[in-house]
């Protein structure tokens, strides 16, 4: 396969399969299609942008036409499908978006490969990015595998589990090759700071509250972001198709936990004294249905595939907090919105 659709690459995680992808296989061309909602910053990918291998397309993957016309302009062989709209706080408030472009946006995308790729897909690939939010809500006790039931609870990941089924039905009723894979919470740069650890790292950094919802006891798994990326690799070029891989980090922290620690790395950071970053901490009403615990077990990445994880927690963790530190111009670009004109000087007014 030499032409490979990204989309949402301009985003967190997408950012980081562009840069990997790019990087690593100059043969390739890598189409990154990206609306650049408010999640989507080009200045993610700077450094990558100027190579021969690399397109940028703005556009929305729920545009059928535009769509289509990216595949033939490109003629695309692969699919990486991350575009998505991602964050549950946002789901609870706005349901709407999420089930247009996670629902309908991935049907959109399904028929333009169907359609440009015709009846013998052969060497086709539709790769669906999915999360551990699908399988609902574990209890002290257990792990999500590939076999776990869906149950999910959140506008979020009730769209997300929509989309998983109509990618597994395109495989069943018209035979077109996919993969998809299941991840847990990533964490590490280029985070939109709405999400808990850059939410948390920017307000420490500012003598912010930090607010911890309900009691600070839901459990979360975090991976290193590019430890994703390259299970992303890995899946995309050695998945078989129609079967479904669980990424994870093998990494449960309690949210109080992880803040109290995160409270502790800044202090050093920062020359504070002991607990002056933690006094920080705000506990706040709790997020509406708010699941307890996620926790992956990735055995048949790791068994099938050979994936491990290559960062360890308190080097990726380490890693982050010095990212954002260093990189406050990003942070300040995107909570006053001025990143967005970073498109304009780099794609319109050339
Ligand atoms: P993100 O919100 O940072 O990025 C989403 C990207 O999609 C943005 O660049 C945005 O501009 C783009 N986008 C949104 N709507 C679009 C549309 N209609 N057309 C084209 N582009 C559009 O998200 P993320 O955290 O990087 O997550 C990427 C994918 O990985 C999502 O599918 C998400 O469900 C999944 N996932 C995320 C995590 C996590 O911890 N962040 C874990 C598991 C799975
Ligand atoms: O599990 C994978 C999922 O992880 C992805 O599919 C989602 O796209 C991604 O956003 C993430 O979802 P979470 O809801 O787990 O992530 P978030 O960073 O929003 O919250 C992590 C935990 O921290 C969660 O238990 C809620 C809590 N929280 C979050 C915020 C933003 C707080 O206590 N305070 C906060 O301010």
């Amino acid at each position: 396969m030499k032409n490979i659709l990204i989309t949402g690459g301009a985003g967190f995680i997408g950012s980081h399969v562009v840069r990997l992808m790019v990087n690593k296989y100059p043969d390739y061309k890598i189409v990154n299609l990206d609306l650049l909602t408010y999640a989507g910053n080009l200045e993610n990918l700077k450094d990558i942008e100027k190579k021969s291998n690399y397109v940028f397309e703005k556009g929305d993957i729920c545009d059928a036409d535009f769509v289509l016309s990216v595949f033939e302009k490109h003629q695309i062989d692969g699919v990486i499908h991350l575009a998505a709209e991602s964050h549950v706080d946002r789901s609870i408030s706005n349901p709407m978006s999420f089930i247009q472009t996670n629902i309908v946006g991935t049907v959109v995308l399904l028929n333009a490969a169907r359609k440009y790729w015709g009846e013998n897909m052969t060497g086709k690939r539709f790769y669906h990015i999915s999360t551990d939010e699908v399988y609902g809500s574990l209890g002290e006790e257990g792990f999500f595998t590939e076999t776990t039931s869906y149950d999910p609870r959140s506008p979020y990941s009730a769209s997300k589990a929509s989309s998983d089924h109509l990618v597994r039905a395109y495989n069943h009723t018209f035979h077109m090759p996919v993969v998809i894979s299941n991840c847990s919470n990533n964490y590490g740069p280029n985070q939109f700071p709405e999400k808990l650890l850059p939410l948390a790292i920017n307000n420490i950094k500012n003598m912010k509250p930090v607010p911890v919802y309900g009691k600070g006891e839901n459990i979360r798994d975090w991976l290193y972001v590019v430890d994703h990326a390259k299970a992303i690799d890995l899946i995309f070029h050695k998945g078989i198709d129609g079967e479904t891989y669980n990424i994870g980090g093998r990494n449960e922290w309690k949210n109080i936990d992880l803040i109290m620690l995160l409270c502790k790395i800044m202090d050093e950071k920062l020359g504070r004294t002991p607990g002056e970053s933690a006094s920080l901490i705000t506990y706040v009403k709790d997020r509406a249905g708010h699941d307890l615990r996620y926790a992956i077990d990735a055995t048949k990445l790791q068994d099938n595939l050979g994936w491990k994880h290559d960062v360890m927690f308190a080097e990726g963790l380490e890693k982050t907090v010095t990212w954002y530190l260093e990189n406050s111009e990003w942070l300040a670009n995107v909570l006053s919105g001025d990143y967005a004109k970073y498109y304009e000087q780099q794609y319109i007014q050339r």
